[in-house]
């Protein structure tokens, strides 16, 4: 069997694979070809790949060849027909919410697997992209709000007075929050916490972060451990709460979603209008509408003050280690599907297989997704 990867959009600086992954699918019996140039941006050179055993070539001959096509970005439907029938696509379709690219592949006689589908199980966690990178956005969230912010984050007692640690709220403490709680309490700076499930209370403060509560949060143990819609007086509630806890803040650093809607709004235009010039709040959540009112998705703007940064791609800034570990769950995935002899077998009895499909023979394949589309 032949693996493809081909070059990501010019936007994008992270490759499927890196070449110690192409190594590791070569001993599994796999012939890799991968379009030139396609690692540069992650910082592996065409040579490197050849090392370790990829044959280097143009992207047409990927697509042609190729029985399985790796990808972080989607290939569009414009270039779904340059594709050869029963060709399998695995790549981040996103399908909650892009339901344009379901259509279109739903026409296609391509197989699609949707990584940010991977079951949030047990087995499920070593191929599970949504965690990695939402790492790699934790983290370099609070890197680049202490960039931008004009203060400390740690508290210094110096010859010229005593400079108080900044305080950062962090909204949503799921993979991203979290991180985000460890980076900023590594800076030194004091960090307060919001979220609606209850469960992670006591991850937040083994973090040493403070958990700020709101009583009467809806939880559904059936949503597979994510957050579901809050009630409107919930919603009320906590806002007020936000509001007086974003005022005393230097840096607020937004990581609330719910899966196939919109993210939660919290902070509102007078929010913004409370806190102190010179803020920082970083919008993890801007792609699905953002978490604050002023948030523009890929854009920084400046409102009363507040630096407010919608970005969504901190992943592809650090397209060396989230190439990595976006390769290292691809290869766990593809192991659970690939035999001895080196060839594909799509289980669908298996878990993780069937939930990850999102269309097979021009049909939706995960439950998930079917519910999701009452199909
Ligand atoms: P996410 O990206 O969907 O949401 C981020 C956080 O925002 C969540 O903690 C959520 O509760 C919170 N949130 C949503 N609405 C909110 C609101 N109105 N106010 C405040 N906070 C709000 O979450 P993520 O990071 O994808 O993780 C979700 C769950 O999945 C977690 O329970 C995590 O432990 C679990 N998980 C399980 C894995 C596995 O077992 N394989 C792997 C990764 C995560």
């Amino acid at each position: 069997m032949k693996i493809g990867i081909l070059k990501e959009p010019d936007f994008e600086h992270r490759v499927a694979l890196l070449p110690e992954a192409v190594k590791a699918l070569k001993d599994m019996k796999i012939d890799i070809l991968i379009e030139k140039d396609a690692g540069l941006k992650a910082f592996a050179g065409n040579q490197e790949y050849e090392k370790a055993g990829a044959v280097v070539v143009d992207g047409n001959k990927v697509k042609s060849d190729a029985n399985v096509l790796l990808r972080i970005n989607p290939l569009k439907e414009d270039s779904l027909a340059e594709l050869n029938d029963g060709q399998v696509i695995i790549s981040v379709f996103n399908p909650l919410s892009d339901k344009e690219i379901v259509d279109a592949y739903l026409k296609s006689n391509q197989t699609a697997f949707s990584m940010d589908m991977i079951p949030r199980t047990t087995r499920g966690q070593a191929m599970d992209i949504l965690s990695s990178m939402a790492t790699i956005a934790g983290y370099k969230a609070v890197l680049d709000a202490a960039l931008k912010l004009p203060n400390f984050f740690p508290m210094f007692m110096s010859a010229a007075g005593t400079i108080r640690p900044a305080k950062i709220l962090i909204l949503g403490a799921g993979v991203a929050g979290l991180q985000a709680i460890a980076t900023a309490r590594k800076l030194g700076g004091i960090v307060e916490v919001f979220d609606v499930r209850s469960a992670v209370k006591e991850q937040v403060e083994s973090l040493g972060g403070k958990f700020v509560e709101v009583e009467g949060a809806k939880e559904d143990s059936a949503a597979g451990g994510y957050a579901v819609e809050q009630d409107e007086e919930f919603k009320k509630k906590q806002k007020q709460l936000i509001h007086d806890h974003a005022s005393k803040s230097n840096v607020v650093i937004c990581t609330a979603q719910i899966p196939g809607r919109k993210a939660p709004l919290l902070i509102e235009k007078h929010t913004v209008e409370a806190m102190k010039p010179g803020s920082v709040i970083i919008d993890l959540a801007a792609s699905t509408g953002g978490n604050c009112e002023l948030t523009e998705n890929e854009k920084t703007v400046v409102k009363d003050g507040v630096i407010i940064v919608g970005n969504s791609s901190y992943p592809s800034e650090m397209p060396n280690d989230a190439s990595r570990m976006y390769g290292n769950n691809l290869l766990n995935f593809l192991k659970i599907m690939i035999d001895e002899d080196g060839e594909l077998q799509m289980n669908f009895e298996d878990e993780i297989i069937k939930g990850t499909c999102m269309i097979h023979n021009k049909e939706l394949v995960s439950d998930r997704l079917k519910d999701f589309y009452n199909k």
